[in-house]
C-alpha cells in the first residue's frame, strides 16, 4: 500500500501518518520528491484499512498496489518523473545527453574528452574511477586519484558528473566527488550497495543486470527508493543473448515497457550495449525514437590506447553525427535539449 501525501503536507503530518502505521505493526519507508512526499506500507493491508489513513491531514491519496515494486511503481504516481543532476533535468520533458571516457585514465586524457563531449552538446560528463572488470588483471580504474581528476574536470567544464561506485564502503568518497552515483549492470543486484546509495544524498542511475528482467530490475530500483532516494534514473545497456553480433543486445522494448510501469526516467547506454562503435549513432537514434529521455556514451580522445572499452569509444565523424542525431531528432518526439 502506498500512500501519497500532498505537494502541502508538513513534516508532522508524514510523522502522523508512519506513526499509526507502526502502531498497528507495520513498517513505513518515507521517500521524498521534489514535488511530493509519499510513505510505501509494508504488513497487515487489513491492519491499514481500519486506520482511515485517507482522512488524516496532508494525505491526498491511498493506493492499494498489486506490483511486487510500489515506491517506483506509476500505480500510485501517474506523473513520469524527473531527477535533476547537478541542475540538468533527466525527465519526459527534455533529452538529455550524456558522455564521457568509459574510465578515467589520466587529468589530461578525462579533460580532452570531456571537452568533447561538451562541445557535441552533452550536459552532463560520465567517467569511471572505479572499473568494474571481468579480469582482475584488467585496469581497474584509478580510484580516488579518478575521483580527483572528475572534480577538477568538473570545475573547468561545468559539466556535472555521473561515475560508478562499485562498494558500497566507498558510497561516501564517491558521493563527494559526484553529482550522480552509477551502479553498473555487474552490481544491479548488489543489494547492500544499493541499500548505501540510496542513503548517499545523491542521484543513483542504476544500469540494467545484463541477465536481469524488466521486474527484477525495478525491484533493484525499489530496494534505493525504500532507502529515501527517489532520485532513481534507470539506464537500459543490453542483455545478454544467444546473438555474439554484438557484445550483449540492446532492449530498445525495455524503455517504453518501463515508462509504462514506472515513473522513474529511462536512458539507454548504446556503448555498453553494442561494443562497437559503428552502432552508437544508430541506436542512439533509436533510443530517441523510442522515447528514452536520454543517452550515455563512451568517447576518447585516443579510443585506440583506451585502457577500457576503446572498440566503442567515440570520436571525430561517429561523434559529429552522434551531437547532429541528439540535436535534430529529439524536437520530432517532443522534447526539448537539457
Ligand atoms: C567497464 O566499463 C566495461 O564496460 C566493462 O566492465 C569491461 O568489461 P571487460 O572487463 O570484460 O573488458
Ligand atoms: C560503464 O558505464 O562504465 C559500465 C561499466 O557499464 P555497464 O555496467 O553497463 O557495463
Amino acid at each position: 500500500m502506498v500512500v501519497v501525501m500532498t505537494p502541502e503536507a508538513t513534516d508532522e503530518d508524514v510523522a502522523r501518518v508512519v506513526e499509526r502505521v507502526e502502531g498497528v505493526g507495520g513498517e513505513a519507508f518515507v521517500s521524498t520528491g521534489v514535488v511530493r512526499t509519499i510513505v510505501g506500507l509494508v504488513g497487515d493491508i487489513d491492519s491499514f484499512h481500519g486506520l482511515n489513513l485517507r482522512s488524516l491531514p496532508g494525505v491526498g491519496a491511498v493506493h492499494r498496489i498489486s506490483d511486487p515494486y510500489k515506491l517506483v511503481s506509476r500505480q500510485h504516481h501517474p506523473d513520469r518523473s524527473t531527477v535533476w543532476v547537478g541542475g540538468v533535468p533527466i525527465g519526459p520533458d527534455t533529452f538529455t545527453f550524456i558522455a564521457g571516457p568509459c574510465a578515467v585514465e589520466s587529468a589530461a586524457q578525462t579533460l580532452e574528452a570531456a571537452e568533447m563531449a561538451k562541445a557535441a552538446g552533452a550536459t552532463l560528463m560520465r567517467g569511471g574511477a572505479y572499473k568494474p572488470r571481468t579480469s582482475p588483471y584488467a585496469f581497474q580504474g584509478l580510484g580516488v586519484a579518478g575521483l580527483e581528476i572528475l572534480s577538477s574536470v568538473r570545475e573547468a567544464t561545468g559539466l556535472p558528473v555521473v561515475t560508478e561506485v562499485v562498494d558500497a564502503r566507498d558510497v561516501p568518497v564517491v558521493a563527494e566527488h559526484a553529482d550522480m552515483l552509477q551502479v553498473g549492470t555487474r552490481n544491479m543486484a548488489n543489494f547492500g550497495l544499493l541499500q548505501a546509495v540510496g542513503e548517499s544524498g545523491r542521484p543513483v542511475l542504476l544500469k540494467r543486470g545484463m541477465t536481469a528482467t524488466i521486474e527484477e530490475w525495478l525491484m533493484a530500483a525499489e530496494y534505493i527508493a525504500q532507502r529515501g532516494n527517489l532520485d532513481v534514473v534507470l539506464c537500459e545497456r543490453g542483455i545478454r543473448t544467444f546473438e555474439p553480433a554484438t557484445r550483449n543486445t540492446l532492449d530498445i522494448s525495455a524503455v517504453p515497457v518501463v515508462q509504462a510501469t514506472s515513473h522513474l526516467p529511462i536512458i539507454v547506454d548504446p556503448s555498453h550495449a553494442a561494443g562497437r562503435k559503428d552502432l552508437v549513432v544508430p541506436l542512439s537514434r533509436a533510443a530517441i525514437a523510442v522515447g528514452a529521455d536520454g543517452v550515455i556514451v563512451d568517447v576518447h580522445p585516443d579510443p585506440e590506447t583506451a585502457l577500457c572499452d576503446g572498440p566503442q569509444a567515440l570520436l571525430g565523424n561517429e561523434l559529429r553525427l552522434l551531437a547532429q542525431a541528439v540535436r535534430q531528432l529529439p524536437p520530432a518526439v517532443g522534447r526539448v535539449d537539457a
